[in-house]
């Protein structure tokens, strides 16, 4: 392990050499004046003084030696089509999309919400933004109308785009509905929404603020948009996150540090060759899409694939013939996407040319040791875990193969990443642990660059949520428990707080209780997470209903949490829909009115509730256990 050692070492205890050197990886239109301007902790500014572009990095470079090379490649199992876009036309459509913004008014800085299906018109749309120095905000298909009203309202964007529908497992599944009343609900209203007709879903434009891509799109014909120049702090994005408020936060990313931490990813964590093809069933609404959809993958000359669908559908080979016809040479999914796959047979696998492909790689969610050994068996691949967040938008743990083969350990996503100074701190006194000992990941100033700036608008929130967990130190908390080895490996043990991650989709269970409370009936809510087979966690949800009449029999109770589900799901998405709603009388709480969720989660868990000295009324416990047995 010595050569990782050296290498990370001097990661974190020289950045300012290391990420100058790693800075070559991408081009600069004017040099930075320093490598990290120090002068605002917790804050980190990467590379100030430079210009670049992020779509230059990503599209324009490459023009020269691969035009004519795949860049996007579209595949659709939902509307069965496919398209294949070189650099080079990817170039010319990236341009059309921003000649569109810039003729509605759209300028540097200004921001642009993205709410779309995985069609490429929403990867143009990312590229358009960032090129003409907009900022996007991608907001999750899969999320409804409140949702969406929140981030308009934080973002406030000039502009939206989006589409007529999407499709989710062959039905069609209408976005602009949902944007309109999002909008309706906002105090904020965008000038325009530029609407990517699929004919899917009949819609009628609201005059005068709904634009038609296509129409547009013909109306700027060839013009050329060249690049800006920001600077490499230059906000290129904001993306939504959950935390512990109801309130979700805009996690803030740079330019430069950015295409700097996803150039070095590409080499030193994911071994990418420029020209290969790197498959990621993501989607563009999570970091992950973000940063190996988009970003990475073309940033490193590579091609890139996206796919609309699910890995089942026409049947559970579909990825694998997909990564045999496009020569995958890197592929990224999550733990519950193999789990879906794991109840087929592997011969969807065996019978696929899959020489092409070197690695899988895992994230968003913990990979159990089972799933793991399947996927590498059946596959014959390695299969790589990794540990990230929507705030750091590139690996904290994983395997660095492309720096030395180390041997990764079951159950651990790996070492810590170049430029990550990773430490699992006491969460009391807030001392490093020794190892084996469970404590708080944590990770000292500063973070690499690629990670979260601020948080959109709001830098108080920034230091306060993600620096202000220890009195003793200001470091920045993952919210996660780890614990490590003698060598490193560090095993991520769940969260600290009361964020929880179904199928890899992370969720806060505040806002899950303030939607549920929305509904006339209910009194009072708490909702966990708790362990499940296939989606690693689900949520469920205890209500305590303001007439015990709704509760009274099993109809009743069917029925009102029918509309409870029905409610979140409007206004959330079904992505943040409960599994399970179950009703009690009271809820267990200590004698100060906190809320014990970790021991309503470990009855739901079949565990022991933990320490109850400070529960006030114990039949409430009781309660919830026996709801959970006789409430279906
Ligand atoms: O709890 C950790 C879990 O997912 C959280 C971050 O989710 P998100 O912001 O959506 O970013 C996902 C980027 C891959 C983390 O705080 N998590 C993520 N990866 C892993 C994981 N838990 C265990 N193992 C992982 N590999």
């Amino acid at each position: 392990m010595a050569e990782y050692s050296a290498y990370h070492r001097r990661s974190v205890e020289q950045p300012q050499e290391f990420w100058a050197e790693k800075a070559a990886l991408i081009d600069w239109h004017r040099p930075f004046d320093r490598v990290l301007d120090a002068g605002r902790k917790p804050f980190a500014a990467w590379f100030p003084g430079g210009l670049t572009n992020l779509c230059h990095n990503a599209v324009d470079r490459h023009l020269a030696t691969r035009g004519a090379q795949p860049a996007l490649v579209w595949e659709s199992t939902e509307v069965d089509r496919s398209r294949s876009y070189s650099y080079a036309e990817l170039h010319q459509e990236v341009q059309r999309m921003a000649a569109i913004l810039l003729r509605h008014g759209v300028g540097q800085g200004d921001r642009v919400l993205i709410y779309m299906p995985m069609i490429p018109e929403a990867v143009f749309a990312m590229l358009a933004c960032v090129r003409i120095g907009a900022i996007h905000s991608v907001v999750f298909g899969g999320f409804a109308a409140l949702s969406l009203a929140t981030r308009i309202d934080d973002a406030t964007p000039k502009m939206v785009i989006s589409s007529d529908a999407g499709s989710r497992a062959g039905r069609v599944v209408p976005y602009k509905p949902l944007l309109d009343e999002a909008i309706e609900r906002a105090t904020h209203k965008p000038g325009h929404v530029l609407m990517v007709d699929r004919g899917l879903q009949p819609f009628t434009p609201l005059p005068g603020r709904d634009l038609d891509y296509a129409a547009e799109r013909a109306a700027v014909g060839d013009r050329e948009v060249p690049c800006a120049w920001v600077e490499a702090t230059h906000p290129s994005y904001i993306l939504y996150t959950s935390g512990t408020t109801g309130r979700p936060k805009g996690v803030q990313r740079d330019t430069g540090g950015y295409a700097v931490a996803l150039a070095t990813s590409m080499r030193d964590i994911f071994c990418g060759s420029p020209g290969g093809t790197y498959f990621c069933t993501s989607d563009i609404g999570w970091v992950v899409g973000h940063s190996y959809i988009v970003y990475g993958p073309l940033i490193h000359g590579m091609t890139t694939v996206l796919y609309e669908g699910t890995p089942v559908r026409p049947d559970a080979g579909i990825l694998w013939r997909l990564a045999e016809k496009h020569r995958a040479q890197v592929m990224f999914s999550s733990p519950t996407a193999v789990r879906v796959l794991k109840r087929f047979d592997t011969a969807f696998m065996r019978e696929r040319d899959l020489s092409s492909l070197e690695r899988l790689f895992l994230a968003g969610e913990p990979l159990d040791e089972p799933t793991a050994s399947w996927i590498a068996e059946a596959l014959g691949k390695p299969v790589v875990d990794n540990y990230w967040q929507t705030e750091t938008g590139w690996p904290i743990l994983g395997i660095p193969a492309g720096v030395q083969a180390l041997e990764p350990k079951p159950g651990s996503p790996g070492v810590a990443m170049p430029g990550y100074k990773v430490g699992i701190l006491d969460e009391l006194s807030g001392e490093p642990v020794p190892p084996g000992q469970k404590g708080v990941l944590a990770i000292e100033w500063p973070l690499p660059p690629g990670c979260m700036q601020t948080v959109w608008g709001d830098d108080k929130r920034f230091v306060d949520t993600y620096w202000s967990t220890f009195a003793t130190r200001q470091v920045y908390s993952t919210f996660d428990w780890g614990v490590a080895d003698e060598r490193g490996y560090v095993t991520i043990l769940g969260r600290t707080d009361d964020v929880i991650n179904v199928a890899g989709h992370r969720l806060g269970t505040r806002e899950i209780e303030e939607s549920i409370s929305s509904h006339a009936a209910v009194a009072e809510v708490a909702v966990v997470g708790a362990a499940d087979e296939l989606k690693g966690q689900q949520a469920v949800a205890f209500v305590v209903p303001r007439d015990a009449t709704r509760a009274a029999s099993a109809e009743a109770r069917a029925e009102l949490a029918a509309q409870i589900m029905q409610t979140v799901q409007a206004q959330l998405g079904a992505v943040a829909r409960p599994a399970r709603v179950l009703f009690v009388s009271m809820l267990p709480k200590t004698r100060s009115g906190k809320l014990l969720r970790r021991s309503i989660q470990a009855l739901c868990e079949q565990r022991a509730p933990g320490d109850l000295t400070t529960l006030e009324d114990p039949t409430a416990l009781e309660q919830i256990r026996g709801a959970l047995v006789s409430q279906p």
